[in-house]
């Protein structure tokens, strides 16, 4: 069993990634903050995770210019959740980021994933400056 990150290269591709999002979203109701898909935006990948020939998952890592990679719209597609995809799914994000150059990931998590990211090796960022209700800014050196 083989895990992989990859941006969507083809419409089918674009397709599977709108459709986990969208399944996570009625799922769980989960995703408070708003983040359009700039497809062609430098700095920013919208990645697929997939398993084997699978696609089951879905993130956005931004570079934010500072060394650091925020990692958004983290989802797994409801069906196959609680199964450690997600936990998978950190780890080749991770790789993804130190191989853009980034040392360090930050999330922006709702209060329901925090034990999550805390799976995860994420601390909660003491110093953040976060004012979204019910969000809480996660931090780690990637190394
Ligand atoms: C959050 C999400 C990505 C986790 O994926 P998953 O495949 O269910 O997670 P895993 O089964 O790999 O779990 C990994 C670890 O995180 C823990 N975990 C997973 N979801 C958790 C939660 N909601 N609260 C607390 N811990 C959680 C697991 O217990 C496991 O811990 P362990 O390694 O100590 O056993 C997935 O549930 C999801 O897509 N949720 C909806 C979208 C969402 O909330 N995204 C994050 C928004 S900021």
């Amino acid at each position: 069993m083989a895990y992989r990150l990859a941006p969507p290269c083809c419409r089918s591709d674009w397709d599977e990634y709108h459709r986990i999002r969208q399944e996570v979203l009625l799922e769980s109701q989960k995703y408070a903050l708003e983040h359009p898909d700039e497809e062609d935006e430098p700095g920013h990948h919208p990645l697929l995770f997939w398993q084997d020939d699978r696609p089951i998952g879905t993130i956005r890592i931004d570079e934010l210019g500072d060394g650091a990679a925020a990692m958004r719209l983290v989802a797994i597609d409801p069906a196959l959740q609680g199964q450690g995809h997600g936990a998978a799914l950190l780890t080749e994000a991770e790789r993804f980021a130190r191989a853009l150059g980034c040392g360090r990931a930050v999330v922006y998590s709702t209060t329901e994933a925090i034990g999550y990211y805390e799976a995860g090796g994420f601390t909660e960022d003491e110093w953040a400056d976060c004012e979204i209700a019910g969000v809480a800014q996660m931090v780690k050196a990637l190394g």
